[in-house]
């Protein structure tokens, strides 16, 4: 992915990692709008970063189409689109009153993402070159035990990544997967303060400069995730699953 005169959407960047990549991109030269639904929070960001600002609410498809028609309408060069809109929730499986919560979570972070690409997917296609960035998690690769639905949903972002990126292969546009670990946001009660959740700036700072060096990685892993990412690889998952359960709940 090339940043520097680039054009980016990133809808669910009113906060977290989606906010601190976004500024990061234009700081590289990139121009960049980012989405959500807090309209407060994107007038906010217009006035402090300057970024271009579109309301979105990612589980519903007449937003979506709305939203895509606005930023194709005002950036007719936009080239990248990050799916990063996600939400994660704590669910207790072992009796019922999980549903609601697990559909909520997967028409955020599967359907969402879906529905995007959907949505773009035609205009990049005009594009001489684009970009797809999906939002995965080190959960896609091991289990969080309190956060089933999300774990899920992570892992089948990443497959659909995998799956889309053949589909697309020989058009102009590529897939890049984001796999962060735990990074201190406000994802989840409490993720803010976790000892074990990476500074928002440092992770934002790695992903920058892998993206740079790496212009034709497929998918962007900070030193952090790689413990989750490749356990099953290295043969130690079952380590891995133990130790992020007793150390962590707050994986993400
Ligand atoms: N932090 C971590 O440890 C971690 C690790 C792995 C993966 N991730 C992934 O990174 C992404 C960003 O999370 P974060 O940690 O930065 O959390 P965050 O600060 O809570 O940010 C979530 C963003 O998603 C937006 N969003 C949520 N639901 C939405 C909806 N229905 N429509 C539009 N936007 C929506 C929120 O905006 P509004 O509330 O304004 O709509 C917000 O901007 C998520 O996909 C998350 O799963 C995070």
């Amino acid at each position: 992915m090339r940043i520097h005169g680039s054009t980016i959407f990133i809808p669910g960047a009113t906060s977290g990692i989606g906010l601190a990549l976004a500024v990061a991109l234009q700081q590289k030269g990139a121009t960049v709008v980012v989405g959500g639904r807090r309209t407060g929070r994107l007038e906010q960001i217009a006035a402090e970063h300057g970024l271009g600002t579109v309301a979105i609410d990612t589980t519903d498809p007449a937003s979506i189409a709305a939203a895509a028609e606005q930023v194709t309408a005002e950036h007719p060069d936009l080239d990248v689109l990050v799916t990063m809109a996600g939400i994660m929730r704590t669910e207790d499986w072992t009796t019922s009153g999980f549903a609601e919560s697990a559909t909520e979570t997967v028409t955020t972070n599967l359907l969402g993402p879906i529905r995007l690409v959907d949505a773009f997917i035609d205009h990049l296609r005009t594009r001489p070159h684009a970009t797809i960035m999906t939002v995965s998690s080190g959960l896609a690769f091991a289990p969080l035990k309190v956060t089933p639905t999300y774990n899920a949903t992570k892992a089948a972002i990443h497959m659909l990544s995998e799956s889309i990126r053949l589909q697309l292969s020989g058009t102009g546009v590529e897939v890049l997967e984001l796999e962060p670990p735990s990074v201190a946001t406000d994802l989840m009660p409490g993720q803010k303060e976790s000892p074990f959740a990476m500074p928002l700036d440092a992770f934002v700072s790695e992903v920058v400069e892998l993206v740079e060096s790496h212009p034709d990685a497929t998918e962007i892993q900070v030193e952090n995730v790689k413990f989750l990412r490749y356990g099953e690889a290295r043969g130690d998952y079952d380590q891995v699953v133990a130790t992020l359960n007793r150390l962590d709940p707050h994986g993400s």
